[in-house]
């Protein structure tokens, strides 16, 4: 299974001194090495990555890249300049802390993937597994889905380990755990069933969000999904053991 590190959190630590330092193309290359891609999400704010970040990382970076971005003139524009091998199509809000559900597939799409296609970039789309995204994705000419995974992890989360006794516990899963495993064997048949159909269409299936060395495994168990998106949890394990050790581990949890 292949595996993208989102390396947004590195720049997350650059930006909160505002020096350059963790620098984000050093934190790529050594990456590169050990996984399948780089992602990066340049954001319509640049509270993390940058256009700088993206024009390095591309000149400089041997394996693929990923640009994760809102539907944005602007950012687009500078995806048709740099040219990534793929941007992943996501929906964005201001305050969120991160990308917190699946695109609304509207046509106001169709233009921008057809200008992304035209500059010979591979789409993706981040959707949320149900089959309604999933047949929107193919009839939109995407190339890639991602299954947005964070509902998954959350209950995961909720079920397995003390979150719920932290203060970043999440209310609307503070439920009872036979509720909650329930909940998570939905979600897990809903991740399935949206890939079964995306392959079926012949859409190549990625997933991410929330993922980690814990919950990762019911994912890998989906064969439909050749690819992982993976940042925060890689990059918290990095701080203790190093990044090339957090990611060998990880890749070794997702060898089939
Ligand atoms: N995939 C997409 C489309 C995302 O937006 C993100 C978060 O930026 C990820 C994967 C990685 O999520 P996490 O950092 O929770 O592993």
């Amino acid at each position: 299974m292949l595996l993208g590190i989102n390396i947004d959190h590195i720049a997350v630590l650059r930006e909160a001194r505002k020096v350059d330092d963790p620098n984000l193309l050093e934190a790529a290359l050594l990456c590169q090495n050990f996984c399948d891609q780089i992602t990066i999400h340049v954001r319509e704010d640049r509270r993390h990555t940058n256009e700088k970040d993206l024009e390095q990382i591309i000149k400089f970076c041997k394996t693929q890249v990923n640009l994760e971005c809102a539907n944005n003139d602007e950012i687009i524009n500078l995806a048709c300049k740099f040219k990534p091998n793929r941007v992943t199509l996501v929906p964005e809000k201001r305050q969120e802390l991160t990308t917190e559900g699946g695109l609304v597939l509207n046509d106001d799409l169709k233009y921008t993937i057809e200008k992304l296609k035209n500059n010979d970039i591979e789409i993706s789309l981040f959707i949320d597994p149900n089959e309604e995204s999933v047949k929107k994705a193919k009839i939109l000419n995407a190339d890639f889905i991602e299954l947005h995974t964070g509902k998954y992890a959350n209950i995961y989360n909720a079920l397995y380990t003390n979150i719920l006794k932290t203060p970043y516990k999440i209310n609307e899963f503070d439920l009872n755990k036979n509720i909650l495993k329930n909940m998570l064997n939905e979600e897990i048949q809903k991740l399935k069933q949206s890939a079964i159909l995306a392959n079926d269409l012949n859409l190549k299936v990625a997933a991410g969000h929330g993922l980690n060395y814990k919950n990762v495994k019911n994912i890998v168990n989906i064969k439909e999904i050749i690819e992982l998106n993976i940042g925060q949890s890689i990059i918290a394990k990095s701080v203790f053991i190093g990044l090339k050790d957090a990611i060998l581990q990880m890749k070794e949890l997702i060898k089939r």
